[in-house]
């Protein structure tokens, strides 16, 4: 059993197996969306980047890859002051972004990263979360692609964190006191 600062694991929420299913689904959905196009796919760091590497490796479509980084300004919860700790280096004007983030529960990161990547004239920005807190909206985005929408429970693996810890889990799974 894993534990970290007096937390451990509880019980898989998703097998690795599932996300493996669903991830296929999710690359094939967009492949067929794309065909006949390019991508660009946008990594929100750090958190999404089990999933990108998974989901990108099953695209049938070219695809160049970028990430970018930020953090909340003030507590755990985001407040929608951030800062930016990773920049991208490919231009995106003219052309098609997907951005790839690990969970959206406020809103408030995706609406930020939407809002400064429209100002470089992209050709279309769409969204492809792996999990998704819906009751936890508090700013209004459009998501295009969700793997899993879960209930208001903190989740962990699959690159989602306790600061820090617990990304490399192959499942998701809830954290309990330990
Ligand atoms: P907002 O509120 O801006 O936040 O949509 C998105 C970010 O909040 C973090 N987050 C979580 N991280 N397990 C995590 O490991 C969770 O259950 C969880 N819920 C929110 C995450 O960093 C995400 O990018
Ligand atoms: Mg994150």
């Amino acid at each position: 059993m894993m534990r970290v600062d007096g937390w451990r694991l509880g019980d898989p929420v998703f097998t690795a197996d599932r996300i493996a299913t669903r991830v296929g689904e999710l690359a094939a959905a967009i492949s067929a969306d794309y065909a006949g196009d390019e991508l660009t796919v946008i990594s929100i760091l750090k958190g999404s980047y089990i999933f990108l590497a998974d989901l990108t490796r099953a695209l049938s479509i070219p695809v160049r890859v970028d990430f970018l980084g930020l953090s909340s300004y003030v507590g755990a919860e985001s407040s929608g002051e951030f800062e930016w700790n990773a920049r991208m280096t490919t231009s995106i004007r003219d052309r098609q972004v997907l951005l790839i983030e690990d969970i959206a529960d406020t809103g408030r990161t995706l609406r930020h990263v939407i809002d400064h990547l429209a100002a470089d004239e992209p050709l279309s920005i769409r969204v492809c979360a792996f999990l998704d807190k819906p009751m936890r909206r508090v700013v209004d985005i459009p998501i295009d692609y969700v793997g899993f929408e879960i209930p208001d429970h903190f989740v962990v693996g699959y690159g989602l964190d306790y600061e820090g810890w617990f990304r490399q889990l192959p499942h998701i799974a809830t954290l309990e006191r330990a």
